[in-house]
């Protein structure tokens, strides 16, 4: 049995059911991200998971054990959140003391423990400061520390990089990812950031209206979306229109260009509407080539990113995005010129809802 498990778990505040029989299975020392939209519950499934809402339904397990006779001091699940929930009138060392505090450990104890935490996040110079006097950065460090000093079973992380500025963001998300590695802790990791996702999860959850459209690895949610939803939240991805031409062979037609696929379309019809995914990345330009895996086009703009050049092209009515990596010794496609874009047969993905 997994260590932590949520099974058809719902939560109805009044009329509004905000997450529909949610089901996920995490590991022990597994580090899984939600990834959703404003509004799509990811921190009303935290919450259920600490014991601040009670679920309307379903059932969860930690270690094998029913947690709905459990309050949440009697779970023992460190939480961090989004704003820096610290107590402003304690100083950093007292932060971090808290929970043991709470729990009547002995000094000796509580102080060996708090400089551990401390040096966990490199702070140890900083234990008599007070919040108003670090950074926000440093706070949420202060923040993990606090939620790990009491070793909890599981840690839950409510978008606690959300309030900071870009940089610090990316080395505070790796720093946070090489503690719970060290510690081997479950984490739940709750952003709307798709990059952080990918970048330090074990698996993502893709979270739409309340119910998980699809669970796995970042390698996986990427290269294989399994729905339009989870295609377009994640990564930056044509969704391009298609008519089914012979599903046996399968062969399909975009504007009038045919084109063969990797990926079966025999429960399709011939004349039936196909949508196709494709990422920016997948394809490269081939001048005059002539493929059932090309697609001549007119270029609608081309933007110079940097390392990057991103070009619009539209065919039959589809603009389709391409990037190229920036060559100074090549000039960049120019508006209202022909293309020919060449991807492999299996770039192409079909898009089932
Ligand atoms: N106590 C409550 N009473 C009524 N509705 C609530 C309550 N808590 C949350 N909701 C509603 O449940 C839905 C999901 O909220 P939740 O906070 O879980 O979203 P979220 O995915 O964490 O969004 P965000 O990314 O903005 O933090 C929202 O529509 C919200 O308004
Ligand atoms: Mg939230």
């Amino acid at each position: 049995m997994s260590f932590l498990t949520l099974t058809n778990i719902q939560k109805s505040f009044g009329q509004v059911q905000v997450v529909k029989n949610f089901n996920m299975n995490i590991e022990k020392g597994e580090f899984v991200s939600f990834l959703g939209p404003s509004g799509c519950g990811k921190t009303t499934i935290l919450r259920m998971i600490a014991g601040f809402e009670t679920p309307t339904g379903g059932s969860l397990t930690i270690n094998g054990k029913d947690q709905s006779p459990l309050k949440p001091n009697q779970r023992n699940i460190g939480m961090v959140f989004q704003a820096y929930a610290l107590f402003p009138n304690m100083t950093v060392h007292d932060n971090v003391a808290f929970g043991m505090k709470v729990a009547g450990k002995p000094k000796a104890e509580i102080d060996a423990r708090v400089k551990e935490m401390l040096g966990l996040i490199r702070l140890d110079h900083l234990a008599e400061r007070y919040p108003y006097q670090m950074s926000g950065g440093q706070q949420q460090r202060v923040a993990l520390a606090r939620a790990l000093a009491v070793k909890p079973q599981v840690l839950l992380l409510d978008e606690p990089l959300s309030a900071l500025d870009a940089k610090i963001r990316v080395s505070l998300r790796e720093e946070i990812r090489a503690i719970q590695r060290q510690l081997g802790i479950t984490t739940v990791f709750v952003t709307h950031d798709q990059e952080e996702a990918l970048s330090i999860s074990d698996r993502i959850v893709v979270m739409n209206a309340g119910k998980a459209d699809q669970i796995g690895t970042p390698f996986e949610i990427y290269n294989t979306p399994s729905t339009r939803f989870v295609a377009s939240f994640v990564g930056t991805l044509n969704l391009i229109e298609a008519k089914v031409v012979d599903p046996a062979a399968n062969r399909i037609q975009i504007g009038d260009q045919g084109v063969t696929l990797k990926q079966s379309v025999q429960t399709y019809k011939a004349g039936d509407t196909v949508q196709l995914a494709l990422r920016p990345e997948a394809g490269s330009l081939a001048e005059g080539v002539k493929s059932d895996t090309a697609l001549t086009g007119e270029v609608v703009s081309a933007h110079f990113l940097g390392s990057v050049i991103r070009t619009r092209m539209n065919v039959g009515g589809n603009i389709i995005s391409f990037d190229m990596f920036n060559n100074p010794g090549v000039t960049p496609p120019q508006s209202g010129e022909s293309v020919t874009l060449r991807f492999m047969a299996a770039d192409l993905l079909v898009i089932r809802d």
